[in-house]
């Protein structure tokens, strides 16, 4: 274990791993008072008169029910009366140096203007509003406009092609998009209206299409439907009506990848997700007054959502906003901003960490990072070296390494460290939050007790930030959280239970894949490549990889008339294929084309024989007596370095 270091003045809240034993032991003993307190961090328009109903096996569940009030309101106006001059967000642009501060009284007049400009093109409560933008403040007042005015927001990665954003468009019912003339990542400009207008042609739906300019480059604007975001602006004044929303009226859709079928909509509410991530920001950051917290990850995924704008916001702090890459201009950029911003508490991927730790020590000891007292992790297992690289090299061995696990279903962290009191083994994310129940159980079912098992990660009872439903598919969610092991939610992930009582998570036990911190569905990559012309038949897995975490392998099955194109050539067109049916982030970085899958003789791909092909391994393959064809194993052995 790694020592608490003195030098963390022990956190306020929670200073001693014996206070975190008592205060997890009340917690879910009485779960209700527990969380009942924690609300009253927020401002209630009305205070709710229940904390808490669930029916576990029915996948429903309420939390402060009877309760109003506003998400933007708690994350803007309360601030903005009382600390109005207070920093809320630091904007750090895509070139080095450029830095908008923009205060909490700044904000609320910025939220409201576009809350009233989303009120002007007809949005109201319940009304969905996507939004495709770069990561640029926009973006969050866009996310704040309409959690004041109770529309529920979809918020898509800005990286996802046409198709993609024109499925979820769909799926959520969105009449509104709002993008912007381009995003910068780095050296590259990023043409988002092209693709909103890609993705939004022939939609009826869509009745308009609000774009921010970020560059001065000109694109094309369909009269009627699309309208610049400024001179819609320009229109309205500050001062916003809030729309006072009950407790469990959903705040936004963010989708997700399982490992059946199209992405689905992961619905989190108001009350439970805004006290969740809150509590979990505070905590787990061990938030203290002055700090500024840099997140670095995009508000398309959930960790932007929870620890970029609302967490952070929702306490009155100041949030970091990053437009660019951790290696634009060079790998010292993190460590950069840390200096220039004076940094207190830096959270980013492992994908990341292993990106800039790659370019050696060097562009960290460029900075003094004498700000920083707290580092955290997510989104995918952080590996010991790079756990040990991120504490000693970045942290100097000073600040403390919080590993955290949670998902766009959790709502924010459920497992991690607290700065200053839980000791930590490099590569595991320690023990539960307060409130947080693990369970591991065996492929039957059963619940294994005690230290020192293996098993399914599920969550017994439930917590405020738990997603309430998919949208428009309760069933959907019953079955893919609830039905696998009745009683619990299934996380879908394997995990350790160390004798300390310690949780490593071992990763995904679906058909999900974490590539560089990016969560994909192997069924949806092979649904693109399916969609080729050229494929037969695809079956995609992951690998181990250095960089990534994981990397994709593509084994493929050509159609007889393609047989003559040549494999590199193929290889490029499947991987395009890929990228511009789902996003470059999910282009398969091996194609491997193959005569036949193993399959059993029930026709069901063997994938456990996929990924020890993919990952190089053939320390035996187990049991392949129910295989079809058991001679398609030597093929693909014979083959597996014959990918592109
Ligand atoms: O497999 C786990 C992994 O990321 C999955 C959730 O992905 P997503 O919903 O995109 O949310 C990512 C950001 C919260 C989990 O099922 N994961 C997340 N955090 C960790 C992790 N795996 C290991 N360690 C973590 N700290």
């Amino acid at each position: 274990m790694i020592p608490v270091k003195p030098v963390i003045a022990a956190s306020a809240q929670i200073p001693s791993i014996e206070h975190y034993r008592a205060i997890y032991r009340e917690s879910v003993a009485e779960p209700a008072a527990f969380w009942s307190e924690q609300a009253q961090q927020l401002t209630w328009f009305h205070p709710p008169h229940e904390a808490m109903r669930a029916d576990i096996p029915r996948g429903d569940v309420a939390w402060f029910a009877g309760g109003k009030l506003n998400a933007a309101y708690n994350c803007v106006d309360r601030h903005a009366a009382a600390t109005p001059d207070k920093v809320a967000i630091i904007w750090a642009g895509n070139e080095p140096g450029d830095y908008r501060r923009i205060t909490y009284a700044e904000l609320l007049g910025e939220v409201g203007r576009l809350a009233n400009v989303l009120r002007a093109h007809g949005v109201r409560k319940g009304d969905r509003v996507c939004i495709y933008l770069p990561m640029i403040p926009e973006v969050a007042f866009a996310m704040l406009a309409c959690a004041r005015i109770g529309a529920v927001h979809s918020v898509v990665f800005a990286g996802f092609s046409a198709d993609a954003l024109r499925e979820r468009i769909l799926d959520a019912d969105c009449r509104l998009v709002i993008t912007a003339n381009e995003g910068l990542r780095g050296p590259k400009s990023i043409p988002l209206k092209a693709t909103v207008d890609e993705a939004v042609e022939g939609l009826e739906l869509v009745h308009a299409v609000l774009v921010a300019r970020r560059t001065e480059t000109n694109v094309s604007m369909r009269t009627g439907r699309d309208y610049w975001l400024e001179d819609q602006l320009a229109r309205h004044r500050s001062a916003a009506p809030i729309e006072w929303m009950d407790s469990e009226d959903p705040l936004f859709v963010l989708y997700t990848s399982g490992s059946t079928g199209k992405p689905k909509g992961v619905l989190h509410t108001t009350g439970g997700y805004l006290v969740y991530a809150a509590y979990t920001h505070r905590q787990v950051f061990d938030l203290r007054e002055g700090d500024i917290f840099f997140c670095a990850a995009d508000a398309g995924w959930i960790t932007g959502h929870s620890y970029i704008v609302y967490g952070p916001l929702a306490n009155g702090a100041t949030t970091v906003m990053f437009e660019s890459l951790p290696t634009y201009p060079d790998a010292g950029r993190y460590w950069q901003i840390v200096d220039d911003l004076a940094v207190t508490i830096f959270y980013t991927a492992p994908t990341a960490i292993r990106a800039v730790m790659r370019a050696g020590d060097e562009p960290v000891h460029r900075s003094s990072r004498a700000s920083l007292r707290v580092l955290g992790s997510v989104g995918e297992p952080i590996n010991p070296e790079v756990w040990t690289w991120y504490h000693d090299v970045v942290g100097a061995g000073r600040c403390a390494v919080v590993d955290t696990w949670w998902q766009t279903e959790t709502g924010g962290i459920l497992i991690s460290p607290l700065p200053g009191a839980t000791p930590c083994k490099p590569g595991s994310a320690t023990l539960p939050l307060p409130g947080v129940q693990p369970v591991l159980v065996d492929d039957e079912g059963a619940e294994l007790e005690g230290n020192g098992v293996s098993g399914n990660l599920c969550l017994a009872g439930t917590w405020p930030g738990q997603a309430r439903t998919i949208l428009g598919d309760h069933q959907r969610f019953v079955d893919t959280y609830f039905a696998r092991f009745p009683g619990y939610y299934f996380t879908g992930d394997g995990c350790r239970r160390d004798e300390d009582g310690y949780y490593w998570i071992t990763g995904r036990v679906d058909d999900v894949i974490n590539v560089a911190g990016h969560r994909l569905g192997t069924a949806e990559i092979e649904s693109a490549l399916v969609a080729h012309a050229a494929v037969a038949e695809a079956a995609v897995v992951g690998f181990p990889h250095d960089l990534k975490g994981t990397g994709i392998h593509a084994f493929v099955i050509i159609r007889a008339e393609y047989d003559a194109w040549p494999p590199g050539e193929l290889a490029g067109a499947l991987k395009e294929q890929v990228r511009r049916v789902i996003s470059p982030i999910a282009a398969p970085d091996r194609v491997q084309i193959v005569s036949a899958l193993p399959k059993t003789r029930s026709g069901k791909i063997m994938r456990r024989i996929l990924r020890m092909v993919a990952a190089g391994r053939d320390d035996g393959f187990g049991d392949t007596s129910t295989l079809a064809d058991p001679s398609v194993v030597d093929e693909l052995l014979a083959a597996r370095k014959d990918h592109r």
